[in-house]
Order: C-alpha cells, then sequence, then structure tokens
C-alpha cells in the first residue's frame, strides 16, 4: 500500500461525519446457542455492503466470543478507556470484512469510585463515535438478567433471536414479559426466527410468539425476518468466517439479504430521528450502576 493509499484509508476511518446518529440495537435471545452472535456478525456484513457503517460491541462477557467469529484478538476494552484513559481509537479494532469491533469488559460497580474525570475522559470518547457510525449492534449474553434489561432499555432497538424450538420460544416470551413488566413498554423489540427448517415452520413461530404477545402482554411484536438452518453457517464457523463473506450465496446470507432490504429503508425513512445513540445510551447504563 502505498503512502496516499494509506492516508486515504487513515481519513476515510478517521473522518467524522456530522449529523449521523448511531442506532444502537440490542441483539439477544431467551435461551442461549440460538444464533445471536452468528446473527449480529452477519447481519453487520449485510448493513455494510448497503454502505453503513457499523460497529460491533461485544457485551457478552461470560461467553465473548464474537471475535473468534470476526477473526479479531482484541489488546483493549472499553474498561481501558475508563480506568487506563486509553482512546477509543485504540480499543477499536477493525475484523474481518472490514466490521470494526469493541470489547465491552467494564465493571460498573466501579463506576462510582472512580473520579469525575475518568468518566468525562470515557463520555469525550464514547462522543467521538457518535457521529462516525450508522448502527452499534450489541451482542448479548442469553437470558435474563438486570443488566440486559436496562441495555435493551437504553437502546433504541431491540432484535430477539429464538429458534423453533419450544424451550426457545418459552424463554423468548419469559425475556418479553421480563421487558414489559420493567419498562411498561416494548421499547421497539422485533424478532427473528433461526435456524426454520422450513419457510412454514419459521411462519408459525413466529405467529405463536406474536399472538401469545398480543394476548397476555398487549405487546405487538413485528418479524424482522427468518434465517433458515443452513449447513453452510456451522462450516463457516468451523473456519472462523462468518457466512456471508464465505458464503455469500447460501441460503442464510440470502436471508440477511432480504432482511437487510426489509430493514433499511424504514430505518431512513422515521427511526434515526429517534436515535438516542451510543453516549444516550452510556449515560444511561451509568445511572443505573450496573456492570457489562
Ligand atoms: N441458521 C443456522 N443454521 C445452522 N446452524 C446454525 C444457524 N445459526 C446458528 N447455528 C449454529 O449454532 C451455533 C451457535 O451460534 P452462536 O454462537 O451464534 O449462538 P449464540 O446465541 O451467540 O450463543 P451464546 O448464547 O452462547 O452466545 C453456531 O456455531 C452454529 O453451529
Ligand atoms: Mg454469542
Amino acid at each position: 500500500m502505498d503512502q496516499a493509499q494509506s492516508l486515504r484509508e487513515y481519513m476515510q476511518r478517521f473522518q467524522v461525519q456530522k449529523q449521523k446518529q448511531p442506532r444502537v440495537i440490542t441483539i439477544t435471545s431467551g435461551k442461549g446457542g440460538v444464533g445471536k452472535s452468528n446473527f449480529t456478525i452477519n447481519f453487520a456484513l449485510a448493513l455494510k455492503a448497503a454502505g453503513k457503517k457499523v460497529i460491533v460491541l461485544d457485551l457478552d462477557l461470560t461467553t465473548a466470543n464474537i471475535n473468534i467469529l470476526m477473526g479479531v484478538i482484541p489488546k483493549y476494552n472499553l474498561a481501558d478507556v475508563l480506568i487506563s484513559n486509553k482512546s477509543i481509537w485504540d480499543v477499536l479494532e477493525i475484523g474481518t470484512g472490514g466490521i470494526e469491533y469493541l470489547a465491552g469488559g467494564i465493571d460498573l460497580h466501579d463506576v462510582p469510585n472512580l473520579e469525575q474525570n475518568s468518566l468525562g475522559f470515557f463520555m469525550n470518547q464514547i462522543q467521538e463515535l457518535q457521529h462516525y457510525a450508522d448502527f452499534i449492534l450489541l451482542d448479548t449474553g442469553a437470558g435474563i438478567s438486570k443488566e440486559l434489561v436496562e441495555c435493551i432499555a437504553a437502546s433504541d432497538e431491540t432484535i430477539l433471536i429464538t429458534t423453533p424450538e419450544p424451550t426457545a420460544i418459552a424463554d423468548s416470551y419469559a425475556v418479553l414479559k421480563t421487558i414489559v413488566r420493567y419498562h411498561k413498554q416494548s421499547n421497539d423489540v422485533r424478532l427473528v426466527v433461526n435456524r426454520a427448517q422450513s419457510y412454514r415452520e419459521a411462519v408459525e413461530t413466529s405467529r405463536t410468539l406474536k399472538n401469545t404477545c398480543s394476548k397476555f402482554l398487549k405487546m405487538n411484536l413485528p418479524t424482522l425476518g427468518f434465517v433458515m438452518e443452513d449447513p453452510h453457517v456451522r462450516q463457516s464457523v468451523k473456519m472462523q468466517m462468518p457466512f456471508y463473506l464465505s458464503y455469500p450465496k447460501c441460503e442464510a446470507s440470502k436471508n440477511i439479504e432480504e432482511m437487510i432490504h426489509f430493514y433499511l429503508p424504514g430505518y431512513e425513512d422515521q427511526l434515526s430521528a429517534t436515535s438516542k445513540g451510543l453516549r444516550g445510551f452510556f449515560e444511561k447504563i451509568f445511572s443505573k450502576g450496573i456492570s457489562l
């Protein structure tokens, strides 16, 4: 790479585009292992292919493994920004396919003991990302926890992943019930049915959850889309390469592509106006004093 080209790339990467407010999306599930991390990275890649700038933020501390899928070994995480005054650009890694990645790692139990200066520095660093990306995708751990509920409340939108298995459907319903109980309203939750054996099975799964939510929680649960059971997903995981890159024509890649075509026009029209951005997200999370 010549000097002019690397300078151009540098400028492109660090150019701050004004007026952009990233949309913060929490990706979660009731049951573990239903495909959140794979969905997150491949959805991010499809958004990127559609011209959007995306950052994946890993908030799954217990089994943080999305970095393996992204081919990244993070040197630092957000705790280093908070405690060691590292710059946000030191933490931001570029993974496979050019997706940018931030490792979480903050224990907010320590936040009340931190100096105001450290918090101020952290917020200023986060502010730099406020106009940098279009989407921040938060990959979370499975199951209901106080942390997860607060993440959902602090983000602009939530994507709930389920599979057609009755246990996964029941656990998804439990998450939705908790969201409604704690927050009275649904804060824009959409459903993705993953690993469906057929289109019919996917439709039946989404209909079951939608009807149950409507009847018992008085909550609307729109479906973002379906991803079929596809052996290419497993093969790609083994290769440590997202399926959207290794098998762009496989069924799962096409399903994600369709979702983006359905999702993006709505985002452009109305959703971005309501985005709180990453700064808004952290302000809310910090005010609750929870761990990420
Ligand atoms: N559409 C699919 N078709 C086939 N296999 C799939 C599909 N989606 C996911 N899988 C399989 O499920 C495994 C788990 O996926 P993934 O790690 O994304 O789940 P997760 O919800 O992030 O798990 P955890 O709760 O542990 O974080 C993958 O390694 C892959 O083998
Ligand atoms: Mg995961």
